[in-house]
């Protein structure tokens, strides 16, 4: 039986930057639900919102101090329950944001156990002396290169507390039975209010070395993807079993891919799991071909790809790619546009991160607007709707004074210029979505690499009732595709592709072609 979290695409929103409702710069629950029709025009099976959770925002909501509640800046629980409502009435599944690693420094958890090493949830986080010399217990580092050690003082009781990434968002002691017991009630909280799904914030951090050893000198890290990752990620999976038909995927940032694959073996892990070998690829059909073959040959027969190229982490595709080789740029729109070809045409579930659907490049956002400790601004500007000659400078964002610089060219790559405009990226993702919500050989048909000569990556899916193949060129040069028999061209993502150019693909063009004999 083919899963919800199988069929179409699953829309990243970044809920501070996709709509403001009550003009206050910064994006809300009731913005999102006012452009649910953008995210039934994109024919999405889920939404997942980055976390709306009341928070410091000292992470921009990834720092949680009540886990099992709304911010005010985004809107009240009745709201997610409406907004959960609307969406189901559409067909569209609601996955949130659950951040097990760590809490807010202002959760009660941690204000009580910085508050004395006898309190009784002193134990909930990772509390250590320090070194001898007087500095941190081990040389673990955060996330975020300008946070520097993963470990910070406290002066009232003396000891130094874990932080894998801010200061602010001390990591939780899964070691703790109580801590799994409560993080795994915060689960049944959101599933049990009828949410279909969690994406699993930094999941490989869930297990480090008990020990706390040091990673110099060792031939693997300590701080992360320990051994016991997987016998936690099982615990929870038995609990979102408890409910039927919801699904989790993990953030499993990790650059090797048989350890991300481990997280999905077995059939009692993830359902799903981001892929961050694959955001790392450099444009180059050679290095696409060998991640795919790599996930098909190390992933059980079961377990189910999820493809995507970007999220609120990451420089945004077309401003990534836009750079070819041995010359100045201009190549991110087209490419942007393959990438939403390939993704949809790959066997497994497609993530589209909000605005990557307008092809959408990184904001430039000079250095006294910069917010994010990690440099994550631009891939985060608010949505543009519609032009700002009509609508003002928010955009149709926001009528307020937005909290980041929007895309420089918001006029020309505004949802409602898009929407009027055939050859728009707009228009060809929604096009490539009707295509794939219409075609079971898409969502699950095999999958067979094809040998189409250097620089173009070339599949086949099929089933009994159809065959299809898809064709990316990755060089900037046009290149013959060779295909036995008659074909129909479904879809190419170059708006100005000459009619009857049959079996060519032009600079960046990516194709979707029907065989004849399917
Ligand atoms: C994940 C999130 C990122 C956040 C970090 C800490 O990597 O995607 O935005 O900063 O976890 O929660």
């Amino acid at each position: 039986m083919t899963e919800w979290w199988q069929r179409g695409a699953v829309y990243q929103v970044y809920p501070r930057s996709f709509a403001d409702s009550d003009g206050d710069g910064v994006g809300d629950l009731r913005g999102l639900r006012a452009h649910l029709d953008h995210l039934a025009g994109l024919s999405v099976a889920a939404v997942w919102l980055s976390p709306v959770f009341p928070s410091p925002m000292a992470d921009f909501g990834y720092d949680v101090s009540d886990l099992c509640d709304v911010d005010p800046l985004f809107g009240t629980l009745a709201d997610l329950d409406d907004l959960v409502a609307d969406c189901h009435a559409r067909g569209i599944r609601v996955v949130l944001d659950w951040v097990p690693n760590h809490t807010s420094d202002q959760h009660p958890w941690f204000l009580a156990s910085r508050s004395s090493r006898e309190d009784p949830r002193r134990d909930w986080y990772v509390w250590r002396d320090g070194a001898p010399d007087g500095g941190p217990p081990n040389d673990w580092r955060s996330e975020f290169a300008a946070v520097g050690p993963a470990w910070t003082h406290d002066e009232r009781t003396g000891q130094w507390y874990l932080h894998s990434y801010t200061p602010q968002q001390p990591d939780l002691d899964w070691e703790n039975p109580a801590v799994e017991a409560a993080m795994h009630d915060v689960v049944r909280f959101w599933l049990g209010r009828g949410v279909d799904g969690l994406r699993i914030d930094a999941l490989q951090r869930l297990a480090k070395d008990p020990l706390l050893r040091s990673n110099a000198g060792s031939d693997r890290r300590h701080d992360q993807d320990w051994e016991t990752a997987h016998e936690r990620l099982r615990g929870i999976r038995r609990v979102v079993d408890e409910f039927p038909d919801r699904m989790i995927v993990g953030e499993v940032y990790l650059l090797d891919l048989p350890r991300v694959v481990a997280y999905l073996a077995g059939g009692d892990q993830l359902h799903l799991a981001h892929n961050f070998v694959f955001v790392h690829l450099p444009w180059d059909a050679e290095a696409f071909r060998a991640a795919i073959e790599e996930f098909e040959a190390l992933a059980e027969p079961e377990a189910w790809p999820a493809w995507f190229l970007g999220n609120h982490d990451h420089s945004r595709i077309a401003t990534r790619y836009d750079i070819g080789d041995g010359d100045d740029g201009g190549h991110g729109p087209a490419r942007a546009r393959a990438v939403a070809l390939l993704l949809t045409a790959l066997r497994g579930t497609p993530f589209l991160y909000q605005g990557d659907e307008l092809g959408l490049p990184d904001a430039v956002v000079p250095p006294d607007r910069v917010v994010d400790v990690d440099g994550r601004d631009p891939e985060r500007a608010p949505l543009p709707w519609r032009p700002p000659s009509v609508a003002g400078p928010g955009a149709g964002f926001t009528t307020g004074d937005p909290w980041l610089p929007l895309v420089a060219d918001a006029e020309r790559l505004c949802v409602e210029r898009q929407a009027a405009d055939a050859s728009s990226t707009l228009s060809l993702v929604r096009r490539l979505a009707a295509l794939r919500a219409g075609s079971p050989t898409l969502q699950t048909g095999r999958q067979r690499m094809v040998d189409a000569g250097p620089g173009v990556l070339a599949w086949l899916r099929e089933d009994d009732d159809d065959r299809l193949l898809a064709a990316v060129n990755f060089t900037s040069e046009p290149r013959p595709l060779p295909v036995d028999g008659e074909a129909t061209l479904l879809v190419s993502t170059d708006p100005g592709r000459p009619p009857g150019r049959d079996v060519e693909l032009g600079p960046d063009e990516a194709v979707l072609l029907r065989l004849a004999g399917g």
